[in-house]
């Protein structure tokens, strides 16, 4: 794998949305860090100048990003535009112009997967390819065959060591957290299995709903906007085995291991739902059988995992923006105390959104002479949040050709395998869609995934928590 540092950065989809929320502030802030120094092209078929894409930058950066003139000022001077259709050959006659001789480009294609093929023929037949690195967008493909079939349109012009899936939340700092409080820590590892680990649950919630992006949402829903990539790559650290080595492949087997060992789907282990009003948004359909909302239970078939269920719950508009883990550990086997209030309070809890919180759930004697308790936290948190950006991150890693935070060919499609099962059409599933209202953490059938009387953990902004103490209160 090169290690050589890029010498262009090229971004088609330049006039989207995502490039509007994510791109451009990470391009400042990798400015502002000295790491990008090199010609950034922007294409797209929007019939623009450079100018209005400057004018695009800026606007992107006081909404979305923290606007700094002076990082500003050099990433408008960096910034070219190539404009054209993805499917005509003089577009990439003119990105091979405005590349004016660079030897290892970066081409990032911030473009719906449907384009994906025709960008690459482009690249390869205008030779923008040679010795170039290519940056792929999620979701990748919409199941397993076509991520398949992406995965050999991309072999085909690219080696898979010059092919950067992103996954944005491989760029959180809690997520990377995650990988290393894991195998920093030697109490963790006894714990760490079905021996003493009940069950996990993970939930995405998020507040908003589709924000205008209904025709994306349409085409996608939840299973396959934040479950296949963002839930599976949070499931595969928690769950996997160590690696033998410090090192990026010794992780990626690991990691592909686990996902391997995830049982398929199944149908009853699904339940899908739609917040009311969903319909009405632009470009959803009126009968629209897309969800915005899944819960599911997942098995892994390992020695360590076997019969421990793993939950995981997204959607949109949820009561709060929160990505959080909770891994919740077996009762004691005696209720020596406390005989009549025992509860599940030995846990270990991760958020990994908005805040990096990690915490250990116990129970503590509360003052006085009965020898009765109270379930407390222990919670480590940062004070002040890491202000680097995922896709700062991310892109940062992709121009030095560091691909640790991406996903390989063969865990994307573990991923798919897991999920395919379960995928239907819009207008065909075979799992009902139940309605649930905004602000409600979904419908009431997903209650009933989760066996017995422990029910969900519904994450509470963690402002509520107090920093200095351990928190006392009720268990999750
Ligand atoms: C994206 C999804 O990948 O992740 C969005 O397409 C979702 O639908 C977003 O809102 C959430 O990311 P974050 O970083 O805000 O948790």
């Amino acid at each position: 794998m090169s290690t050589a540092r890029s010498d262009a950065f090229v971004f088609f989809g330049a006039t989207g949305d995502l490039a509007y929320r994510k791109i451009f502030p990470a391009l400042q802030a990798l400015i502002r860090s000295g790491d990008l120094d090199i010609p950034i092209i922007g294409v797209a078929r929007a019939g623009w100048s450079v100018a209005q894409l400057r004018a695009r930058a800026r606007a992107s950066l006081h909404e979305h990003g923290d606007f700094d003139a002076k990082a500003f000022a050099r990433l408008a001077a960096q910034l070219r535009y190539v404009d054209g259709d993805y499917q005509d050959a003089a577009t990439y006659r003119l990105l091979k112009q405005a590349l004016d001789g660079a030897h290892r480009p970066i081409h990032y294609l911030a473009v719906p997967p449907s384009m994906f093929g025709a960008v690459v023929q482009g690249l390869a037949q205008s030779g923008c390819n040679t010795h170039a690195r290519i940056i792929v967008e999620k979701p990748f493909g919409r199941d397993l065959a076509s991520a398949r079939a992406l995965n050999r349109d991309l072999h085909a012009v690219f080696d898979e060591s010059a092919v950067f899936r992103i996954d944005h939340y491989l760029g959180k700092e809690a997520v990377q957290n995650l990988l290393y409080f894991r195998f920093a820590n030697a109490f963790l590892d006894p714990l760490w299995n079905r021996h003493y680990v009940d069950n996990v649950q993970i939930t995405m919630a998020e507040t908003l709903g589709v924000q205008g992006r209904g025709a994306f949402y349409e085409d996608v829903g939840t299973i396959r906007d934040v479950v296949q990539n963002h839930m599976l790559q949070v499931v595969s650290l928690l769950a996997m085995d160590a690696p033998v080595a410090h090192d990026l492949e010794a992780i990626r087997a690991e990691k592909l291991r686990l996902l391997r060992a995830i049982r398929p789907l199944s149908r009853e282990h699904l339940v899908r739902g739609q917040f009311r009003g969903y319909r009405s948004e632009k470009g959803v359909a009126a009968d629209s059988q897309v969800e915005t909302f899944a819960a599911l239970r997942l098995h892994i078939d390992n020695w360590r995992w076997s019969g421990v269920p793993f939950y995981i719950r997204a959607g949109k508009c949820l009561p709060v923006d929160t990505t959080e883990v909770l891994v919740c550990l077996k009762r004691p086997p005696l209720a020596v105390f406390d005989a009549t209030r025992q509860s599940a309070s030995n846990y270990f809890r991760f958020r990994l959104s908005p805040e990096v919180v990690i915490s250990a759930g116990a129970r503590v004697k509360q003052h006085g002479t009965a020898m009765r308790g109270e379930p407390v936290e222990l919670i480590a948190r940062h004070e002040s949040p890491s202000d680097e950006l995922p896709y700062e991150r991310l892109l940062r890693a992709a121009l030095r050709g560091d691909a640790g935070l991406f996903t390989r060919d063969d865990s994307v499609e573990a991923a798919w395998r897991v999920v395919d099962p379960v995928l239907g059409t819009a207008a065909d599933h075979e799992n009902p869609l139940h309605l649930y209202r905004k602000g409600s953490w979904g419908p009431l059938a997903a209650r009933q995934l989760v066996a017995g009387k422990r029910g969900w953990h519904d994450p509470v902004p963690e402002a509520a928590v107090p920093c200095s103490d351990a928190r006392a209160g009720s268990a999750p």
